[in-house]
């Protein structure tokens, strides 16, 4: 932060947020050399040089060019080259070709950022001397607050964006070297009943500002109510030696498990195994599969849970284990709104005991036997449900009813995008624990692999 400018006083603490987010986004940076930062793996993944400069677009765009006095860019060819998909905003650089902005260099869009970050604490802490002043720092917080939770999600894309670069690579360069799995019991798989009816299901519209309200998407509105019927979730998610029995079992050569769409998208793409899986030689399923992690290559663990399969895989897994094992018959994907009404009670413990970014795992990581699961079979808690993997559900991604996006160019944000996705609940290993909650919306297409996502099984009652 340049110093001579003054910034926000240390106890606001949107301010001391915004320095905490935007810290955080450099040292995942820190592991990675400026060739690292610069390539793009595929169309879907950009290069971290992109990302750190993109989320500082947002801030650059949406809160000072509209709240300050005097604005200037810091480069006017910044609007357009990190421009991500707002057509209000105008001109973008083609996305697939994001890896070919050679030009501004990393150093530079690291004083970009800089920059940028000087002149929003300016901002804090210098209100508009227009009428309407709290009025507009309200609308000031309110956005400075959006751009921090799209850091935050642009953080776990840098993750997953380096992790499919990294694996591009046949040295298999490590992002961080520690390996934290630890040897631990296997939890078995038990059902949790639920009594289903109606239950709320979303937040009401997004005030963060008031005292005792949380930040929340605009997909995340309005609250509503659904109808349930009783159904059962597992205990836990599935895991990757469940998914070798899968494999085992003929997984990607039995057309039975799958969906029209999947099975010709398992046939057309060669599909025999996750994402990220090598078999080091060849022989039968079970053989010596090896998986890529940010942590480098290594055999697979059993009691980790499953990631990186699309949403053809984790609902022919479904369908394969509902008609092979006699503890899981009917077993199916769960809905959305099954999902949030069971998770939503349990919000703060399943946060506290979640494996998020903080933790550095960087991976799913098997549940630990509790306590309470040895004391009584029939009250085991959901695990795993914020944390570890994002978990695909049959929802197609879609409005609420009564849902308005926002106002403005930031109503491109989510609702635009409400075609063709499945979505996904509970973040990851690569979430920040303050970003998740139980309504919130993650969304991507049938077979989009190279998130963090997973599953567990749901089945009728
Ligand atoms: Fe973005």
């Amino acid at each position: 932060v340049n110093p001579q400018i003054e910034s926000a006083p240390a106890s606001c603490p949107l301010a001391q947020r915004f320095e905490q987010v935007r810290a955080q986004s450099l040292r995942l940076a820190e592991p990675l050399s400026a060739e690292d930062c610069q390539a793009q793996s595929m169309p879907d993944a950009s290069p971290v040089k992109w990302h750190l400069a993109h989320v500082t677009w947002f801030f650059e765009t949406f809160v000072l060019e509209v709240f300050e006095p005097q604005f200037k860019p810091h480069n006017p060819a910044f609007r357009v080259l990190f421009n991500s998909y707002y057509n209000a905003v105008g001109n973008k650089h083609p996305r697939a070709q994001r890896g070919l902005l050679t030009r501004p260099s990393l150093v530079e869009v690291l004083d970009w950022r800089q920059a940028v970050d000087a002149r929003v604490l300016h901002l804090l802490a210098t209100p508009p001397s227009q009428a309407n002043v709290s009025q507009k720092m309200s609308q000031i917080a309110d956005l400075i607050e959006l751009g921090l939770q799209h850091e935050q999600q642009h953080q776990e894309l840098l993750l997953t964006d380096v992790k499919h670069l990294l694996f591009c690579n046949g040295l298999r360069p490590v992002y961080r070297k520690s390996w934290p799995l630890a040897q631990v019991a296997p939890v078995a798989l038990r059902w949790l009943e639920f009594a289903g009816g109606v239950v709320q299901i979303g937040q009401d519209l997004a005030d963060h500002t008031s005292p005792g309200k949380r930040f929340a998407f605009d997909n995340e509105t309005p609250r509503h109510l659904q109808h349930l019927r009783p159904y059962a979730l597992a205990n836990r998610l599935v895991t990757h030696g469940e998914w070798l029995e899968f494999m085992q079992d003929g997984a990607y050569s039995d057309a039975r498990w799958w969906l029209s769409a999947g099975w010709d998208w398992v046939n057309t793409h060669h599909v025999d195994a996750p994402l990220y899986w090598t078999q080091h030689t060849a022989g039968d399923a079970s053989a010596d599969w090896h998986s890529f992690s940010l942590h480098g290559e290594a055999p697979i663990d059993p009691h980790t849970p499953i990631t990186h399969i699309s949403y053809f895989e984790a609902d022919a897994f479904a369908r394969w284990k509902a008609a092979t094992d006699p503890l899981c018959r009917g077993a199916r994907l769960p809905t959305e709104f099954e999902w949030e009404a069971a998770a939503a009670p349990q919000e703060a413990a399943l946060r506290s005991a979640g494996n998020f970014i903080e933790s550095n795992a960087l991976h799913p990581m098997p549940v630990a036997r509790t306590p309470r699961d040895a004391a009584d079979g029939q009250t085991s808690p959901l695990l795993q449900a914020l944390g570890d993997v994002w978990e695909w559900t049959s929802s197609s991604y879609q409005a609420y009813p009564g849902f308005a996006p926002w106002a403005g160019a930031v109503g491109e944000y989510n609702g635009k995008f409400m075609v063709n996705q499945y979505v996904l609940r509970g973040g990851s290993c690569a979430t920040p624990r303050d970003h998740i909650r139980a309504s919130y919306r993650n969304f991507f297409p049938t077979d989009t692999r190279w998130q963090f996502s997973g599953l567990r099984l749901a089945r009728s009652a």
